[in-house]
């Protein structure tokens, strides 16, 4: 069976410790898997912008022994000169699997159902789970590994109706976490995926929480993260950003209810004196540069166990 990774809980508990062991792994021998030897084409598409995603799918591809094609959506034109099932019949001809940044998840989930190849989300409007797959390796690498993770304190700052509060609800929860998420009422996070980290917090044994309250939300934190307050594609003001995520700014004020041994994440790029100050950012406690190195571990692991599973 094709096996997909178009969202974070595409993946068991299991499945994901595993993914994060073989990621811990491999960034301490980056060369020893090569599971795209020959070299097999991964198609890498992009509809948005991006800096970190191309660079560690497409170094991760090299160093899984692969070539990674990437297509710039602006020219593939997808769903649009053809329809999206075609497209992904056309790939599925050729590559070994497909990557993909777009828009709403139903074209990712389109492009799965007829590529017959390993799809993988490379964000979507609704989810960013690669990401998430980093933020949690860079966690247990502070924290003391992969065993560490359940129970440990993850609070999320900002947006909660993003794709980064959707995956951490749904990564954070699988991996047994105590995710919090602070932000306004206005942003809420969606219903559904709410429901569905609260269900997977049941099974982990960690827990969800939705808030206002972000003293609250960071009080004895293990890990803090925040993101833009304007997502891609989102047409809010700066003003209105600020005056709807102002309080949940991340500075050293906030900063300093988390445990005193927490650690800041963001996945980037990052606005300082936005939804974060600079002095928290370039702080002690910021892990954000081993963050975004960690998009190229988690996301290597992560091609080379779908390919083997499908
Ligand atoms: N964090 C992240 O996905 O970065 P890019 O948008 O630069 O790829």
């Amino acid at each position: 069976m094709t096996r997909h990774f178009l969202r974070d809980d595409d993946l068991t508990a299991e499945e994901q410790r595993h993914v994060l062991t073989l990621a811990a792994q491999i960034a301490g021998d980056r060369f020893a898997l090569r599971p795209l030897a020959g070299p097999r084409t991964v198609a890498v598409l992009f509809d948005k912008p991006t800096l970190r995603t191309q660079v560690s799918f497409t170094t991760g591809i090299v160093e899984l022994g692969g070539y990674p094609m990437v297509v710039d959506g602006k020219l593939a034109q997808i769903g649009v000169r053809e329809s999206i099932a075609d497209t992904a019949r056309v790939l599925g001809r050729q590559v070994a699997a497909v990557v993909w940044r777009t828009y709403e998840q139903s074209r990712l989930e389109e492009m799965a159902e007829h590529v017959g190849v390993p799809v993988v989300n490379a964000l979507t409007d609704q989810f960013h789970p690669c990401q998430v797959l980093a933020d949690l390796l860079t966690i247990a690498q502070h924290r003391g590994g992969v065993d560490a993770l359940p129970g440990t304190v993850l609070t999320y700052l900002g947006d909660g109706r993003n794709n980064m509060a959707h995956s951490y609800l749904l990564g954070g929860a699988l991996a047994g976490l105590h995710v919090r998420v602070a932000t306004p009422a206005e942003r809420q996070p969606d219903p559904d995926v709410l429901a569905r980290a609260e269900g997977l917090a049941r099974a982990s044994g960690g827990s969800v929480t939705v808030t206002a309250d972000a003293t609250a939300a960071v009080s004895g934190a293990g890990a803090v993260a925040t993101d833009t307050w304007v997502s891609m594609g989102d047409d809010r003001s700066a003003e209105e950003a600020e005056a709807l995520f102002g309080p949940f700014r991340l500075d050293e004020r906030l900063l300093a209810h988390a445990a005193p041994d927490a650690v800041v994440l963001h996945c980037l790029p990052a606005y300082r004196g936005k939804e974060i100050t600079a002095e928290v950012i370039d702080g002690p406690r910021s892990v954000v540069f081993d963050e975004a190195e960690n998009r190229l571990h988690a996301q290597k692991a992560l091609l080379a166990w779908l390919l083997e599973q499908s």
